[in-house]
């Protein structure tokens, strides 16, 4: 039996226990009639868990942001940097900001680093590791929290969300919460979807072992298998649906060679022997995902919920023949998903935190909220834009996106989660493009993390 995700604990955490918690909160967000509504304010920041955990860990000496510095900050500009814009998104931003502000003098530019989540990782190390400037502002994974914070690299923002706690939704407040402080403003929550072809199958597929046979006759399925953050995700949503698991609940030990681990690994090398899903996935980002999904080919794909929005617009070829679905059970196991999504974090090299902190309260305000989840499909951290009379009505997916939310798990809260990750993406894609046996890649991952775990 698949143990039930969904009850609170206060156990200190593996990623698994995390998730209750988030879970708790976001079920704040209740479902009635088909359309999601605020049946709480969030705010949950219980302190006590989550990301936040930090496993006792203490952040001391950070800079401390002021939350009445947004008010009236010095006049000039603040650099936001952010991963790709493929969507438009941050443009239409950081437009909304000059539009609203710049009578008074304020100004927001847009730095764009690659589309790869590592990538834009890597570039935002560089220039903290230089304490320059570049980014007063940045749009911060939900993984990166413990790290950046250890490093001293972020404000400490608790003062800020102290104040305005009560307006988010728990579960990606949580993910800014790390060593008993919070480091940033959440402003997209995330959760991936099964997308597919209503021209090509009725209804969606309930377990994964369906999604991979209806795949291999109707079309293909297409996910993000290129060795980079995206692969990690989308494997430990199957191997979380299969009952397996990275680390102890502790945090100390490797938990990953585990029989449910080899089975989700084994489904997905599978799929490309036996022709579910193209090899090319191996290669494939989020921008490559959706390439491949809007030439009509596929009956499926894996994607993140902003997805839903960019791949309706003209030139695709699947326009209004798609829908969404929460990711299905594995056989024998559950139903999983992975917590992704963005908060807005101020490096401490900034010339003008007040302005940064302008820029990301903006970046939390319900305008911004509502025009985001309208026009670009991210998931709203404010319970309040769901219930929104215009939102209920042009989000056909409110409830398929709650239930994605609600089953999404987090990934493990570490400093080297970094290096967790890459040993899991990168034996995870040596199995899928056919260099080593999904047992050996689970077993050699496996011996990677330990190592990762040794060295902090
Ligand atoms: C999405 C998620 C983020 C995740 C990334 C992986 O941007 O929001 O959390 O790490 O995809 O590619």
């Amino acid at each position: 039996m698949f143990p039930p995700r969904w009850h609170s604990s206060s156990r200190k955490t593996d990623e698994g226990e995390l998730v209750s918690r988030r879970l708790a909160a976001l079920i704040c967000v209740a479902l009635t009639g088909g359309v999601l509504v605020a049946a709480c304010g969030g705010g949950g920041g219980s302190s006590s868990g989550g990301s936040s955990g930090g496993g006792g860990k203490s952040v001391s000496g950070a800079k401390v942001i002021d939350p009445n510095s947004m008010n009236k900050p010095p006049k000039g500009t603040i650099h936001y940097c952010q991963g790709k814009d493929t969507t438009g998104d941050a443009h239409a931003k950081v437009k909304l900001f000059n539009q609203k502000y710049a009578s008074q003098g304020y100004k927001a530019v847009l730095t764009e680093f690659p589309a790869s989540a590592d990538a834009q990782r890597a570039q935002f190390i560089q220039r903290q590791q230089a304490k320059s400037n570049d980014c007063d502002v940045f749009s911060s994974d939900v993984i990166w929290t413990a790290e950046f914070a250890s490093q001293k690299w972020l404000y400490d923002m608790t003062p800020y969300i102290n104040k305005f706690k009560g307006k988010f939704i728990a579960a990606p407040l949580e993910t800014i919460h790390y060593a008993g402080k919070y480091w940033g403003v959440p402003f997209a929550s995330d959760a991936a979807f099964i997308f597919y072809r209503t021209d090509k199958v009725s209804t969606p597929p309930t377990t994964w072992q369906q999604v991979y046979q209806q795949a291999a006759q109707k079309g293909g399925i297409v996910y993000q298998g290129a060795p980079y953050e995206g692969l990690t995700c989308d494997f430990l949503e199957l191997a979380f649906a299969a009952g397996g698991s990275v680390l102890s609940p502790d945090g100390k030990k490797s938990t990953f060679n585990s029989p449910q681990n080899v089975k989700a690994l084994t489904l997905m090398t599978d799929g490309i022997k036996h022709g579910s899903a193209p090899k090319a996935v191996t290669t494939y980002m989020e921008p490559e995902t959706d390439q491949a999904w809007t030439t009509g080919k596929y009956a499926f794909m894996r994607n993140w919920t902003y997805a839903y929005a960019a791949d309706n617009k003209a030139p695709s070829k699947v326009a209004g023949k798609y829908k969404v679905a929460p990711l299905p059970a594995f056989e024998g196991g559950g139903k999983a998903g992975i917590l992704g999504g963005h908060n807005a974090v101020i490096s401490v090299y900034t010339k003008n935190p007040g302005l940064a902190l302008k820029f990301a309260d903006f970046s939390a305000s319900d305008q911004w909220q509502k025009e985001q989840l309208l026009k670009f499909s991210l998931a709203s951290v404010i319970p309040g834009v769901y219930s929104e009379a215009d939102v209920k009505k042009s989000v056909p997916y409110a409830s398929e996106l709650l239930q994605a939310l609600s089953q999404a798990k987090a990934r493990p809260v570490s400093p080297v989660y970094p290096q967790i990750s890459e040993a899991i993406y990168t034996n995870v894609n040596n199995a899928l493009a056919g260099r080593e046996s999904p047992q050996a890649a689970i077993k050699a991952a496996d011996s990677a993390i330990s190592k990762a775990l040794q060295t902090f």
